[in-house]
């Protein structure tokens, strides 16, 4: 990529890399695919030319190392992911700026080499000082120590911005007062002390291996067939799933899923935090963000790992060891009867395939785990953890919009609302979506007694209806069917979306953050598929003022029944902290699943053995329950 774009004279010595992502093939050739073909291969770079700020798109074909397209970026549309070097330069030019020197003497600091200046991406205000500019805005942290964890000192009330191309600091805010908070937040082990000693362990042996097989990025679990792809955007995607009742044939569920955005809006009107909406995979690249589980993955079991290649800010190539854990779980009993007439018991034991990655941006640590279980059923769950992002305030302070954590240590109201994007091929390429709700009936004629509800099914026939907010008291859900393909009933073979929802964007309509992350309005959304339609907020929400993404996409109302269909669904945590969440996280889930719904003829999961296997480690006569 870099060559290609180096040999067409595109590449200075200021051009970085904010982006190099691989462009899906044309889902004909996808689906055409057979090992060892060849499959067109072409590379999309954002380039950024950090000593005027110009951008531009380039696609590179792989396959022949050509410049096939060039693009600049117009003015307006949103700037270019952070680059890792722009942490430490916006970090850089506030240190060095001495209006920022002059808040921290003020606040007794002299030492400014243990100040921490977090680079947070600014939102879009139109503000006139930052208008066409490239900013960061930076809020800043103390250390008493280099190990220290910086954000349980956070320096309330100061505020910088910078412009990262012409090196200015744009201005600096420093309205707060307030004392920094100085108890530690550390959790290392010589932190919090001795380990408790009681926990027995729990072993999880796999004498015979694993039941799964992987060639090249191919996996086969019982079922179930997939592939597993990495970019450094979305990090972790899923290819060609594929699942296959009564070891027949594999039907395909999903083309490709990924983890397509978030946003992480804050809820405080503080002018030194209104700002605050992280969009953490279009501004600051999940996938680049990945952990190595090299250094901690703490999965127990046979695991399978994948390395990832990403671009650094020059386009080189950098491997992330292990990014991707692949195991499998016992889940508890999937299935089970006695018979009460005979006493007979038949139990089978549920299993899922995990498939994981970990991203760290910043305070924040996310883990996507996708799991796969034996009845049909996919499964997202997003975890967050990691520290809490605070201000602070007079110790015993109560805030509308911030809860103390810890000693005047406050933390902001604020919501991770995740994007998942399905690109299903539910039995085949042509989909519907309905809208099921479970609804009562009105006493009448037909419902005498009162006892009545049913099933609505509305079918979502155009984009501008398929907008859509879950409704827990319907027990609303989604079916996505093929007409094409039936199941013995005759009966279209579909798979369910099973939201568990949460509040949507809890901005104000008028609030930029809206505009701009009109996505996580609604809980659903559905489009034709597109393939330059790959990101819900656009491919530029950093300082995007709102003009790219779902919104603008869905005003052309395409026709939704019986096409290539994608769904963007969008769930995920509204945090009011807890005490119990400081000086770490505990992992807070949200997530969906997808569930065959007619897809199968019948149970596909009986020909499961009985519990003989799981059974074998305990003593004689001691465990007959199976749980
Ligand atoms: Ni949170």
């Amino acid at each position: 990529m870099r060559a290609v774009l180096v040999e067409a004279g595109r590449v200075g010595e200021s051009t970085r890399f904010p982006s190099v992502l691989l462009l899906e093939p044309p889902k004909s050739e996808v689906r055409a695919f057979t090992d060892g073909a060849l499959i067109s291969r072409r590379a999309q770079a954002v380039l950024l030319d950090t000593a005027t700020g110009a951008a531009a798109e380039a696609v590179v074909d792989l396959v022949a190392g050509a410049l096939v397209d060039w693009r600049e970026l117009a003015p307006g549309t949103g700037q270019p992911a952070v680059l890792f070097e722009e942490y430490d330069r916006s970090a850089d030019l506030v240190r060095a700026d001495p209006r920022w020197q002059a808040a921290l003497r003020r606040r007794g600091v002299e030492d400014f080499s243990l100040a921490f200046v977090a680079p947070l991406s600014p939102g879009f205000f139109d503000h006139p000082e930052e208008r066409g500019r490239r900013v960061l805005r930076a809020l800043t942290f103390l250390r008493d120590h280099v190990e220290d964890s910086p954000w349980a000192h956070p320096v309330e009330g100061l505020l910088a911005k910078v412009d990262l191309i012409s090196g200015e600091v744009i201005s600096v805010v420093d309205e707060g007062d307030v004392p920094v908070p100085h108890e530690h937040g550390n959790f290392d082990a010589e932190h919090v002390g001795p380990a408790r000693t009681t926990l027995k362990p729990i072993e999880i042996t796999q004498p015979d291996g694993v039941s799964f097989t992987v060639e090249g990025n191919e996996v086969t679990w019982e079922n179930w067939r997939f592939r597993v792809g990495f970019n450094a955007r979305e990090g972790l995607t899923l290819h060609r799933v594929e699942f296959a009742e009564n070891s027949g044939e594999h039907r395909p569920v999903i083309n490709r899923a990924s983890m397509a955005e978030m946003v992480v809006p804050y809820g405080d009107p503080a002018p030194w935090r209104y700002w605050i909406s992280y969009f953490d995979a279009g501004e600051y690249l999940l996938g680049k963000n990945a952990n190595s589980l090299k250094l901690g993955c703490d999965c127990l079991g046979v695991i399978h790992y994948f390395d990832a290649v990403v671009a650094d800010d020059h386009s080189n190539p950098v491997t992330i060891p292990q990014a991707i854990c692949m195991h499998e779980e016992d889940y508890g009993i999937l299935w089970k009867h006695t018979n009460i007439l005979t006493g007979a018991t038949e139990v089978r034991r549920s299993r899922r395939l995990v498939v994981s990655f970990f991203a760290t941006i910043g305070n924040y640590d996310y883990g996507f785990f996708w799991y796969f279980y034996l009845d049909g059923t996919i499964q997202l769950e997003a975890k967050a953890t990691g520290i809490v992002f605070c201000g602070s305030a007079e110790p015993g302070t109560v805030s509308p919009y911030a809860a103390e954590i810890a000693p005047g240590l406050m933390a902001p109201v604020h919501q991770h609302l995740f994007c998942a994007r399905l690109d299903m091929e539910v039995a085949g390429e042509r989909n519907t979506v309905d809208e099921v709700d479970v609804v009562g009936i009105p006493i009448g004629p037909d419902n005498p007694y009162g006892n009545a509800f049913t099933t609505t099914v509305t079918p979502l026939t155009r984009e501008s209806q398929a907008q859509r907010l879950a409704d827990p008291a319907r027990g609303r859900s989604w079916l996505i069917r093929n007409e094409d393909s039936r199941n013995r009933l005759g009966k279209p073979r579909a798979y369910q979306l099973v939201p568990n929802p949460g509040p949507t964007l809890l901005a104000q309509p008028e609030a930029t953050v809206a505009t701009r992350a009109a996505f996580a309005t609604k809980h659903l959304w559905v489009t034709r598929h597109d393939d330059a339609e790959r990101f819900p907020a656009g491919d530029y929400p950093n300082q995007n003022p709102g003009n790219d993404g779902l919104a603008v996409w869905t005003r052309a109302d395409r026709e939704l029944t019986e096409e290539d269909l994608v769904l963007w669904h969008v769930f995920g945590p509204t945090h009011v902290p807890r005490p119990e969440d400081w000086p770490v996280m505990p992992v807070d889930y949200s997530g969906f699943m997808l569930r065959p719904h007619g897809f199968c003829d019948r149970n596909p999961a009986l020909d499961l053995p009985d519990g003989t296997a799981s059974r074998a480690h305990c003593p004689p006569g001691q465990c007959a329950c199976n749980h």
